[in-house]
C-alpha cells in the first residue's frame, strides 16, 4: 500500500450534451468506482467526485438540435446520466455539475488568482463575426465548401463527409449558420494560457517523475506533445454559454470549457465536503493526499498537461499522482458512435436488463481497454457471462449451498474461525496480495482475475474432495470439506465487492453475515450459524436475448441513417428584441385574383385584399399552387416591406408561408374566418 493519507479520485465529467453509452462507462466510470471501492475496502479515506460538464459549445449545439433551450438541455441529460451512473452501482461521493454557482465562483476565484499572478497573455486577433447577429461565431456555426473535398455543408471545425479537420479560415465562401450571411473578420481580444513556458517544468514532473508509473500510452502521448513544443492556448472565448471573465475588458466573453470543466472536480469536492462537514482543502493541498483522474484517452492533454499547469501556476495545489487513462472500446467490429446510432447507451442497457448490473461490469472489466483498444460482442457478453460468472463462480457457491442445506439443514456445527487446510489459507491470502498488487497498479482486468481464481480455487477443491461421497460413511469429514468451502465463498463475497456489489450482498446475506466486510475484517461462522436459503446468483443467457440486441443494434444505426439522408431544418436564428419583433406589421389579407408570372416557373402575381388597400404581391409559389385554386384564400401578408421590382412588376409585401425541411410550403392562415386587415402579432 502507498504512504498516502487520503485519495482524491476524479471521473472524467461527462457533457450533459446527451446519454453517455458503455464504452464511456468501461473508458472511465468503472475503472474509477473499482478503484474507489478497493481503497475504500482498505480502510482508506477516498472522497469520489464527478458530475456533469455543463459548458461549452457542445450544449447550445444540442439545444438547437432539440429546438430548445441549452438550459432544458443540461437538466435533462444531467438527471438521465446520474440515474444511470446510480443505477450501476458507481458510487461517486458527489455528482455534482458546474452550472451550481459555487462552481462558477471556483471557477472564476480560479482565474483571478492565475490573472494576479500574471500568468496569462492576452492577445488579439481576428475572428469571424456575424454582424447582423451581433455576435462572434464559434466554430461549428460557420460553414462552407470543404478544401480538400468541396463538400459544401462543412463545417468550420470539421468536414463531416471526409473528416478533416479545419479551422474556419479555411473555408471556402463561408457563411453564418445563424442568418446564412458571410461572417467578416473582427477583432477581438482573448487570454491565453502560455504552455510553452512550462515546458521545462513539464519535462521534470512527467518526462523524468512518471516514466515508470504512469501507463505507456499515456506518458507516450504527453512526451509527443511536449517533444512537440506547446503552444499559448485560448482560455477565453466570445460566447454566450458559460462562465463570465472576470476581468476588465472581458464583457460578454466566457471561459474555455476545458478551463473551468477539471476545476469542477475542485467545486464538486467543496460541495460534498459542506454537506459532509468535511475540510476540502486537506483533499486538494495536502502533499498525504493522492489525487487520480480516470479519463478516457481523448481527454489526456487536459488532465496531463492543461490542467496540471494550471494547479502548478496557480501554486496551491497538489498534482496528479496518476492518470490511467483507457483506449477505446469499438462495438461490434466498429467504432462506437452515439451519433451514428453504433453504440449501447447506458440507459439501453438498463432498460432491457435492469437486474443484470454485475453482469455488464464484470465483462466491461473483463475487457477493459487498458493497454489497447478492445471491442465489446453480445457473443462474446453472453459466452463470459454464462462459462465464468455462471459456469464457475455461480456454480461453485450453488454447489456449497445445496450440499449444506441437503445435508445438514444449512446450518453450521463446531466453533471454527476460518480456512483449517495450510494449502487453501495460503491460496486466499496469495489472492488477496495479488489483487492488491493489481489494483495499486491500475490492472483491474488481471484484479477481477485474482477474484475469479477463487472461485475456481473453490471449485478445484470441491471437486477433489468429493464432499457428497464421504457423508454415508464420514458425515463429518463432509461437514469439514463444506466448512472450509463457506469461508472460500466468505472470502469471494468479500475479494468480489468492487466488482460486483450487488452479487456480494446478495452472497452476504445468503450467507447470513453483514451486508459488507473491509479487506482487513474477519468474519466466522460460529457454533449453530444458519444458512439462508440458497438463490441463484446469475442466470444464463440465451441467444434469443443476443440476437434480439444484434437486430436492434442494427436497426437503430440504419434508423440514424435514413434521418440523416433526410433533410436538416433550418438552424435557428439569433434573438431580435422585441421592437424588433413588432417594427413588422403583418395583416390578414384575401387572395383576389392569381396569374402565372410569365417565362418563370415559381412566380404568381397576386392580387390582394388587406383591408388597408388592395395591392400587388409577387410570390414563389407557383410550383405548389394553382393560381385558380387559391382565389379566396385568407393569407398573412407582411404589409410594411419595401417595395421590391421582380420581373418588372413591382412587389408590394410578402405572402407569409410556412416551408418544412423537404422545401414544401404551406400559407399561414388564421384558422377562423378574420377581417381583412387584421393583424397578426
Ligand atoms: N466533458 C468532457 C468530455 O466528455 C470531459 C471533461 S473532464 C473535466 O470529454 F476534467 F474537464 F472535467
Ligand atoms: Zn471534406
Amino acid at each position: 500500500m502507498d504512504k498516502f493519507k487520503r485519495y482524491t479520485i476524479t471521473a472524467a465529467l461527462p457533457y450533459a450534451n446527451g446519454p453517455k453509452h458503455i464504452g464511456h462507462l468501461a473508458g472511465a466510470y468503472i475503472p474509477a468506482d473499482l478503484y474507489v471501492r478497493y481503497l475504500r475496502l482498505s480502510g482508506k479515506d477516498v472522497v469520489f467526485v464527478c458530475g456533469s460538464d455543463e459548458h461549452g459549445t457542445a450544449i447550445p449545439n444540442q439545444a438547437m438540435k432539440e429546438g430548445t433551450t441549452p438550459q432544458a438541455i443540461i437538466d435533462k441529460y444531467h438527471q438521465l446520466n446520474k440515474e444511470s451512473f446510480q443505477k450501476l452501482d458507481i458510487s461517486f461521493d458527489i455528482y455534482h455539475r458546474t452550472s451550481e454557482p459555487i462552481h462558477h465562483q471556483t471557477a472564476q476565484d480560479f482565474f483571478k488568482v492565475l490573472d494576479q499572478k500574471k500568468v496569462f497573455t492576452i492577445e488579439t486577433s481576428e475572428q469571424y463575426y456575424d454582424a447582423d447577429a451581433q455576435t462572434f461565431l464559434a466554430d461549428r456555426y460557420i460553414v462552407g465548401t470543404c478544401p480538400k473535398c468541396s463538400f459544401e455543408g462543412a463545417y468550420g471545425d470539421q468536414c463531416e463527409k471526409c473528416g478533416t479537420a479545419l479551422s474556419p479560415n479555411e473555408l471556402i465562401n463561408p457563411k453564418s449558420t445563424l442568418t446564412g450571411n458571410k461572417p467578416i473578420l473582427k477583432e477581438t481580444k482573448h487570454w491565453y494560457l502560455p504552455m510553452d513556458r512550462y515546458e521545462d517544468w513539464l519535462k521534470e514532473w512527467i518526462l523524468k517523475g512518471h516514466q515508470h508509473d504512469w501507463r505507456a500510452n499515456v506518458y507516450g502521448q504527453c512526451k509527443s506533445w511536449i517533444d512537440g513544443g506547446l503552444a499559448a492556448r485560448a482560455i477565453t472565448r466570445d460566447l454566450d454559454w458559460g462562465i463570465d471573465v472576470p476581468a476588465e475588458g472581458a464583457e460578454g466573453k466566457k471561459l474555455y470549457v476545458w478551463f473551468d470543466a477539471p476545476i469542477g472536480y475542485i467545486s464538486a469536492t467543496k460541495q460534498w465536503a459542506i454537506d459532509q462537514g468535511k475540510d476540502w482543502q486537506l483533499y486538494w493541498k495536502d502533499q498525504d493526499t493522492k489525487l487520480v483522474h480516470f479519463i478516457g484517452k481523448d481527454n489526456i492533454v487536459f488532465h496531463c498537461i492543461i490542467f496540471p499547469i494550471m494547479l502548478h501556476a496557480h501554486g496551491d495545489y497538489i498534482l496528479p499522482e496518476n492518470v490511467p487513462a483507457n483506449e477505446f472500446m469499438n462495438l461490434e467490429g466498429d467504432k462506437m458512435s452515439t451519433s451514428r446510432g453504433w453504440s449501447i447507451e447506458m440507459h439501453e442497457y438498463l432498460e432491457d436488463f435492469p437486474d443484470k448490473v454485475d453482469e455488464l461490469r464484470y465483462y466491461l472489466t473483463a475487457i477493459a481497454p487498458e493497454t489497447a483498444d478492445s471491442e465489446f460482442t453480445w457473443k462474446d457478453y453472453q459466452a463470459r457471462v454464462n462459462n465464468e460468472l455462471v459456469a464457475i463462480l455461480g456454480n461453485f457457491v450453488n454447489r456449497v449451498m445445496v450440499l449444506m442445506h441437503k445435508y445438514f439443514e444449512g446450518k453450521v456445527t463446531g466453533a471454527s474461525t476460518g480456512i483449517k487446510d495450510p494449502t487453501l489459507h495460503k491460496e486466499i491470502s496469495t489472492a488477496y496480495d495479488e489483487l492488491g498488487a493489481s489494483f495499486e497498479n491500475y490492472k483491474f482486468r488481471q484484479a477481477q482475475q485474482n477474484m475469479m481464481e477463487v472461485a475456481r480455487l473453490g471449485n478445484r477443491y470441491l471437486t477433489e474432495q468429493e464432499p457428497w461421497k464421504t457423508f454415508k460413511e464420514d458425515p463429518e469429514a463432509t461437514r469439514e470439506v463444506l466448512h472450509e468451502c463457506l469461508y472460500i465463498i466468505g472470502h469471494l463475497a468479500t475479494l468480489m465487492q468492487p466488482f460486483l456489489p450487488g452479487t456480494a450482498q446478495k452472497l452476504f446475506r445468503m450467507l447470513n453475515l453483514k451486508s459488507a466486510y473491509r479487506f482487513d475484517e474477519a468474519f466466522v461462522f460460529e457454533d449453530g450459524h444458519t444458512l439462508q436459503q440458497p438463490e441463484l446468483l446469475f442466470q444464463k443467457i440465451e441467444d434469443e436475448t443476443i440476437e434480439q440486441q444484434i437486430q436492434k443494434l442494427n436497426a437503430k444505426k440504419a434508423s440514424m441513417e435514413t434521418s440523416a439522408t433526410t433533410p436538416e431544418l433550418n438552424p435557428a436564428k439569433a434573438a431580435i428584441n422585441y421592437d424588433q419583433f413588432s417594427a413588422m406589421d403583418i395583416r390578414v389579407g384575401t387572395i383576389l385574383a392569381a396569374e402565372k408570372v410569365a417565362k418563370t416557373q415559381k412566380l404568381l402575381k397576386l392580387t390582394i385584399d388587406t383591408g388597408l388597400d388592395q395591392r400587388t404581391v409577387v410570390s414563389g409559389i407557383a410550383e405548389h399552387y394553382e393560381p385558380e385554386a387559391i382565389i379566396g384564400q385568407q393569407v398573412s401578408i407582411l404589409v410594411n416591406l419595401e417595395p421590391r421590382e421582380i420581373k418588372g412588376i413591382m412587389s408590394q409585401g410578402m405572402i407569409l408561408m410556412a416551408e418544412n425541411a423537404e422545401g414544401k410550403l404551406s400559407f399561414v392562415s388564421p384558422i377562423a374566418a378574420m377581417n381583412n386587415g387584421s393583424t397578426v402579432r
